[in-house]
């Protein structure tokens, strides 16, 4: 039997189980991978340097997207989402994290995380460390109710001089961006390179894979879950689904977030993610859910399209809708830690 959903396991309780430094870093990683990545694709890698009480947060050479990313700009999303669950659980076992990031887009080191223990472990039944394991990206229909207000404000203070939250609730506008997150879609799938490059990453919902997205994410029960990546491979499946998707924006979205950013560098990119990741986390706190659409942020047209909507100047990061539905599917799988250890 494979294990490729035992690194859903892990608990808050067996932290008292890691005596060295090594183990400690370790374990923090343990959570860091439950991160979401685009197709998850999970293209992160860690190095544990125990003598400085840090580790380097590097983008793998393999699980990368070189069609579908070529610039690596969902990569390097993804790795802000390790990094951010890395930072939360730190944080919770009484340790504050410095994190400086790789500039240079050459290189595959993208940031250094250096520990400092300096307060007591939270009892706080509230810290965000709780929803790290109750978060998952549900694709659903999402309810016609609006989120509250005091969550809106909130996550809408995570912005700052170079990083915006921008929350969109005008349901002409959402359909508007539907139509553009859809159009971006169809495109990059009338690729047959990006769909043979996609086809390797949805799996059928019996498998034994470490990576990729269990059809059962995107509602398609078992049997048919067999020929889904053949299909996926051969058709331009989003143009079937043109009319679901657009329903799903004209009357299952309530709301959508853009994250975009002044810069556009690969600092940006991480710093997104981290964004989005602790929004994920306060959202599931109150049995939100999120649901992000990378195409845009690849799809340079779309992406224009998306910025004249927004009306901004700043670069839109990353898309992501947002509300209430109750079925979540079952998490997808994950790499173990030891494996995206940098040996
Ligand atoms: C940068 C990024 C881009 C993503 N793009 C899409 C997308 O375009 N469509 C989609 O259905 N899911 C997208 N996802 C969600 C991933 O497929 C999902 O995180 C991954 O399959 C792992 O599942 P989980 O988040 O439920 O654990 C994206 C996630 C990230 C972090």
């Amino acid at each position: 039997m494979a294990n490729n959903y035992d690194a859903w396991k892990v608990s808050v309780t067996d932290f008292e189980e890691q005596k060295s430094d090594y183990d400690k870093l370790l374990f923090f990683l343990r959570f860091g991978i439950l991160a979401p990545s685009s197709h998850n694709s999970q293209p992160w890698e860690f190095q544990i340097d125990v003598e400085k009480l840090s580790i380097n947060v590097f983008k793998s050479k393999v699980r990368v997207l070189p069609v579908g990313d070529p610039n690596d700009d969902l990569s390097y999303v993804s790795i802000g989402c390790t990094v951010e669950n890395i930072v939360v659980t730190a944080d919770y076992f009484g340790y504050t994290v410095s994190v400086v990031y790789e500039e240079n887009p050459q290189i595959e080191l993208c940031a250094i995380l250096q520990f400092t223990q300096d307060h007591s472990k939270s009892i706080d039944s509230s810290h965000l460390i709780h929803q790290i394991k109750r978060r998952i990206v549900n694709r659903g229909k999402y309810e016609q109710r609006n989120l509250p207000d005091e969550f809106l404000e909130k996550i809408q203070k995570f912005s700052t001089t170079d990083h915006k939250v921008v929350l969109i609730q005008d349901s002409q506008t959402i359909a508007d961006i539907g139509k553009i997150a859809n159009y971006a879609s169809i495109q990059l799938m009338s690729s047959y390179l990006f769909r043979r490059e996609l086809s390797t990453h949805v799996k059928n919902n019996f498998t034994e894979s470490y990576v990729g997205i269990p059809a059962f994410g995107m509602q398609i029960p078992g049997i048919l879950s067999l020929i889904v990546p053949n299909l996926i491979k051969l058709f331009n499946m989003d143009k079937f689904s043109e009319k679901q998707n657009t329903a799903l924006f004209t009357k299952y979205t309530p709301e959508i977030i853009v994250l975009t950013s002044k810069n556009n560098t690969k600092k940006d990119k991480l710093i997104i993610g981290r964004m989005y990741q602790n929004i994920a986390l306060n959202a599931i706190s109150q049995d939100i859910k999120t649901s992000p659409w990378g195409s845009v942020s690849v799809y340079s047209e779309s992406n224009k399209e998306l910025q004249k909507v927004l009306n901004t100047e700043f670069y839109p990061e990353f898309l992501f809708r947002i509300g209430y539905n109750n079925k979540d599917p079952h998490h997808s799988p994950r790499l173990l830690v030891n494996s995206v250890i940098k040996k």
